[in-house]
């Protein structure tokens, strides 16, 4: 692992690479205890570049066996090798020439799960963003394009199926029970989309015909004796290569589209060319041990890998300050992917909670940076959810502001131009710009400008003369990463309701009808002609990623809650009604007073609950309370989370007992059928199980959540059962017999094994960090597997009472474990180190517990670059 080399790499000193590689051929040759690498590169020197510059190639602890150049061995004078770096000081000035490298590996060995490594006996590669440099000495860089061609070697017993990139050209046996296969992929690539697997494993097959009449055999590889449970994964694969052709017109371009499911991984899946890996937790389901909410993740991220075949594959970044370009731009196509396939109205809802929870208080802390960063130290600490996330809110925001048409042609120009290359934003914003013949600099800000812009909203009626005006006031808080805090341009969708419902939108001459495109930092609209005064519904769908400010009064927001035609709208007008709510009786609990969440409120979200009108995931929505990170990130300073715990739960019993015949009513379970995952099936779970919650809140009674669990026919029921019981049940009888019960039932399933440890660590009470502790030493844990440690420490990190336990114990165990993980896997304790990102809004206690902790772990000397680049971000 590198651990000295702390250099901070600039997008302004972006240079085009010295050498190209026009061709690769692989040679892996897979052993017990190791594997040999034989790479032989074509390369010529770049354009314009010096006769006399060396050869530089990146590595990472890499093991040099053997170099030849131009077909002959190298004397050790004419190079250096270390495990970083090959130099060649002198090779061909002009025209190509050739170069064999060998290294040998040790998977075994790979932690890290970078490069190649094993996972449960099957090998396999990751190598977005730095892996392949793990592999052989390369370019590895995503501006440098090559045509690939493998050799894979195995044991024929131990490694039956041998898979890499593109189709298979030649297979066969070998002498000792050894055999080898040759792949070839026909489309130039960057390093870190090639993969290889070798194991044995069993394959699900099926066919897909493109609308051109391609057929493509379509596998997905799984351990053996689990490729039933792929079906799901294959169906929502089917589906998403015919939504790319309606939608985006993009077919598939290979004969073979391979998936594999692994173990062990270290986020969910990858878009390798046509052999994506993926985290087995996204492949595996069946109803008895998967929960709507796993068939929901399957679907989107099958079809998040899918669609970079074409945005992030066929066109790739130029450097990885571009990875918005693929990732932002692919998730916004796997939401609207997700929309098309379910329903647009509560996609959109769980996509801004998303972006609410995780993106906002990244751009509002110590670990803010703009969707395209300008500096880093560590890439693999920028697969973010200001990348992912706000990155596809900009894309979203472009196909708002352009209109649907516009926008197809924009990308439609984007693909036709850059298809082949390696790609920058300008030349994505570029591709809209022509089409359009709209100026989109000012758009442009949005990539390289950090932080969350403030919208402020002002009304004014003026009823002598029916006139509405509305001033909308845009802002940015100063210090924003330093990237600038210009005015941005944005979409803000609004519309005009009557005190009834009725929607008073104005048409618009110059426009589409509630859109205002706001540039200037103060924008004014007058509506005239107005008969009473209109209840404003703004930001309607979330059009633009800011904090609105809208002192709205309360009726009004009561009127949008119940009667805004726009459904996202009516779903924040609640949420906010009641997050005003929460912060009011955090408050009250600080001053030690009690008080009771407004009745009418609470009623509002009891007759949204029970109106059979509304679909039943919209309606389980509406149950949903504000997440406490939420409701704290919103006070934003002196937070105490165990004040807003409270808050919350003494909401949901005022709650529960207000609506307590419509929750006897929804919280009994859906009628019994065959079980079918689909969206309408799951939101009427999604709803009862609500309604379980609440009445349980409001009766304290643990037996109906204790029958529901014995009861249950699916996952679904039976783990939200079970949390429920562990959520507030605990401790108690019935809530340990329930988990001993779970865990007897499915302790051979590693994945349902991950959901019973998470459980036990999201137990909102201070002696929960006790079990967390002895759990770490359950004989079924492992620092190595990256999920099971996903769900007991990051289980832990989002438990607000016992990892923020005011004495600071939370803080330090936690760090303990970031530091012995550090050692196996950087990338995981990388990312498990964010827990602390919003350490100082904390009040002073807690505050100075996790100063204490971030300074003790800094000191220690052996730290990985991806946590110190982490924890110094952090403290700073
Ligand atoms: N490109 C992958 C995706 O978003 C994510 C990814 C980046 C990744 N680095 C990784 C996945 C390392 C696994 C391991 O689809
Ligand atoms: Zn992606």
């Amino acid at each position: 692992m590198r651990t000295e080399d702390g250099r901070t790499i600039r997008l302004k000193d972006y240079r085009a690479p010295d050498f190209r590689v026009s061709t690769v051929a692989l040679d892996v040759v897979l052993e017990p205890g190791q594997a040999r690498v034989v790479a032989r590169l074509r390369l010529e020197r770049g354009p314009g570049v010096a006769t006399d510059r060396a050869l530089v190639l990146d590595g990472d602890g890499l093991e040099l066996t053997r170099l030849e150049l131009g077909g002959a061995p190298l004397p050790a004078s004419a190079y250096e090798a270390t495990p970083e770096r090959l130099t060649i000081a002198t090779v061909p000035a002009t025209g190509a020439f050739e170069l064999s490298i060998e290294t040998r590996l040790k998977p075994e060995e790979n932690t890290a799960l970078s490069g190649l490594y094993r996972s449960n006996g099957i090998w396999c590669t990751q190598c977005e963003a730095e892996g392949f440099r793990r592999i052989t000495y390369f370019p590895d860089r995503p501006d440098v394009l090559s045509l690939y061609r493998v050799r894979i070697e195995a044991a024929k017993g131990e490694a039956p199926v041998l898979l890499s990139n593109g189709n298979l050209v030649e297979a066969g046996d070998l002498a000792d029970g050894r055999h080898f296969a040759v792949w070839e992929d026909p489309f130039p690539k960057p390093s870190y989309l090639f993969a290889l697997v070798a194991g044995d494993l069993e394959r699900l097959g099926d066919t897909f015909t493109t609308a051109s009449g391609r057929e493509v055999e379509l596998g997905i590889f799984t351990e053996r004796g689990r490729s039933a449970p792929a079906g799901y994964a294959m169906d929502a694969l089917k589906r998403s290569m015919i939504w790319d052709e309606r939608r985006f017109g993009r077919e598939y371009d290979l004969d073979v589209f391979n998936i594999v499911a692994i173990s062990d991984f270290n986020m969910g899946a990858m878009e390798n060319k046509g052999l994506n890996v993926f985290n087995h937790k996204y492949v595996l389901l069946d109803p008895q041990t998967a929960t709507d909410a796993d068939y929901a993740g399957v679907e989107t991220v099958i079809a998040h890998e899918y669609f970079h075949n074409w945005t992030g594959n066929r066109i790739t970044c130029r450097d990885w300050f571009q990875l918005c370009l693929k990732e932002g731009l692919t998730v916004y196509r796997d939401q609207e992917f997700t929309a098309d396939e379910r329903s647009r109205g509560v996609q959109r809802i769980g996509a801004v909670r998303r972006l609410t929870a995780l993106q906002f208080p990244e751009d509002q802390g110590p670990l803010q940076h703009p969707v395209r960063p300008q500096h880093y130290k560590e890439i693999n600490n920028f697969y973010t959810a200001t990348v992912y996330d706000k990155g596809a809110e900009l894309v979203r925001m472009l196909a708002t502001l352009l209109g649907e048409d516009a926008f197809r042609a924009g990308m439609d120009r984007y693909f036709e131009r850059f298809d082949g290359t390696a790609a920058t934003m300008e030349d994505f914003l570029g591709a809209f710009a022509e089409t359009s013949g709209r100026d989109l600099s000012q758009f442009a800000l949005w990539y390289d400008q950090a932080g969350t812009p403030e919208l402020a909203v002002r009304e004014a009626f003026d009823a002598p003369s029916g006139t509405l005006t509305v001033t909308l006031t845009q802002s940015l808080a100063r210090g924003a990463a330093g990237t600038g805090t210009a005015p941005f341009h944005m979409p803000v969708l609004f519309g005009l309701v009557s005190p009834s419902g009725e929607d008073l939108t104005p048409a618009n001459p110059s426009g589409r009808a509630g859109l205002a495109e706001v540039t200037a930092p103060e924008t004014v609209m007058r509506f005239a002609g107005l008969k009473e005064r209109p209840v404003l519904s703004v930001l309607r769908d979330f059009s633009a990623p800011v904090v609105l400010r809208h002192e709205q009064s309360e009726a009004d927001r009561l009127v949008l809650a119940a009667r805004d035609p726009n459904l996202f709208n009516r779903w924040r007008a609640l949420n906010d009604l009641v997050g005003d709510e929460l912060r009011r009786l955090t408050g009250a609990n600080r001053a030690g007073r009690t008080a009771e969440i407004d009745g009418r409120i609470a009623a509002t979200m009891i007759d949204t609950a029970g109106d059979e009108r509304l679909e039943p995931a919209f309606r389980a929505l509406a149950l949903a309370l504000p997440p406490e990170s939420e409701i704290a990130r919103s006070i934003g300073r002196d937070v105490d989370p165990a004040a807003i715990h409270a808050a919350s739960e003494s909401a949901r019993v005022a709650i529960g007992r207000a609506g307590l015949a419509t929750f006897e009513r929804l919280a009994a379970a859906p009628a019994d059928g065959p079980f079918s995952p689909d969206a309408r099936a799951a939101g009427a779970r999604a709803l009862s199980l609500a309604a379980l919650g609440y009445l349980s809140a409001a009766t304290g009674d643990n037996g109906p959540a204790a029958r529901r669990y014995e009861m249950a026919g699916n996952m679904t029921d039976r783990f939200g059962a079970l949390a429920i019981l562990v959520q507030r049940f605990a401790p108690s009888a019935a809530c340990e017999a329930a988990l001993a019960d779970f865990h007897r039932r499915f302790e051979d399933d590693e994945l349902v094994m991950d959901k019973w440890f998470a459980l036990q660590a999201a137990s909102p009470r201070e002696e929960t960090l006790d079990r967390v502790k002895a759990l770490t030493e359950h004989r079924q844990f492992s620092l190595k597997n990256p999920n099971r440690v996903r769900a007991l420490l990051g289980g832990l990190a989002t438990n607000p009472i016992a990892f923020n336990r005011p004495d600071g114990a939370g803080y330090r165990f936690y760090a303990d474990r970031l530091e012995a993980l550090d050692k196996l896997n950087p990338q995981i304790a990388a990312r498990l180190a964010t827990a602390f990102r919003s350490w100082r809004t904390l009040e002073p206690r807690r505050q100075s517990a996790v100063e204490e902790t971030l300074d003790a772990l800094l000191a220690k000397a052996a730290l990985s670059i991806d946590l110190k680049d982490i924890l110094e971000r952090t403290r700073s």
